[in-house]
């Protein structure tokens, strides 16, 4: 991976600025300041190394060389998408999903956005928002996919399992190729975020649905239900063991997790 071929595989794309580097703490670290230097929309930061990633919940993501894609997309959000900033995530997830689709696999959207195949998880989503007092100045949707084994972190290490691409696939992936189909699925997928078509994808692809689980939002107590799905405004639904609807939104940096 080098910014020249990235150039070449992304040309088709809204991408207005590539920033390539071979090594870096984190990519949306270095997103939130470019975006602090009034970046522009599509903008795009990619590493190989990543050494300080940054997860959800506080989590590190580390990025081993020449085996996984870590990068960080800058974005200006239009007046009609600030009211649905939330689904971000989800869309990134969903774009993650069909660019997998493509080559033939069958990810699950672990909500409100870890993609998972094979049950394990092969990306995390991680979007940042950064505001002047109550004025957007942009967000960063920052992406990690494990696509070689030597990404894969071992079980004890993580809360839930991890896996990769290639070993879902039985063969090799060129990165930048992956890169190229996610942010393509990206792009398309923005002009429908929040609309019906998106939610119902995005449903289509939950893992767990119709199984039981537990939701652990922190500092509230946890929910556990049979998972039904999602609402018109992408909340996840639960049906209680009294037969309650619980509804979670998707703001909320909730952990979600099978029941064993
Ligand atoms: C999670 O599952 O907890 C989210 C992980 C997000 C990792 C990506 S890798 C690229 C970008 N830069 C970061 O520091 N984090 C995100």
């Amino acid at each position: 991976m080098d910014e020249k071929s990235l150039q070449i595989v992304l040309s088709h794309l809204p991408i207005t600025q590539i920033h390539y580097h071979p090594s870096i703490g984190s990519t949306n670290d270095t997103a939130l300041v470019m975006l602090e230097q009034d970046a522009l929309d599509g903008t795009l930061v990619v590493c190989d190394l990543q050494t300080a990633g940054r997860g959800r919940l506080n989590r590190r993501w580390i990025t081993q060389p020449g085996s996984a894609l870590a990068f960080s997309l800058i974005l200006h959000p239009t007046e009609y998408e600030m009211s649905m900033l939330p689904l971000f995530a989800p869309l990134a997830g969903l774009a993650v999903c069909r660019a997998l689709e493509q080559l033939n696999l069958k990810p699950e959207i672990k909500w409100p956005n870890d993609v998972l195949l094979e049950r394990r998880k092969i990306c995390g989503i991680l979007v940042e928002s950064s505001w002047s007092g109550s004025k957007l100045k942009g967000v960063v949707v920052g992406i990690g996919v494990n696509v070689a084994p030597s990404s894969v972190p071992p079980d004890h290490e993580v809360l839930f399992p991890a896996g990769c691409v290639e070993h879902s696939l039985g063969k090799p992936v060129e990165r930048t190729d992956l890169l190229a189909s996610i942010l393509d699925h990206f792009f398309s997928e923005r002009k429908g975020l929040g609309s019906l078509p998106f939610f119902k994808a995005w449903e289509q692809r939950l893992a767990f649905r119709g199984e039981h689980v537990r939701v652990e939002p922190p500092g509230k107590p946890d929910v556990t239900g049979v998972l039904v799905g999602l609402d018109e405004a992408g909340q996840l639904v639960l049906r209680s063991a009294a037969d309650e609807i619980i509804l979670i939104s998707a703001g909320d940096v909730a952990r979600l997790r099978p029941m064993v």
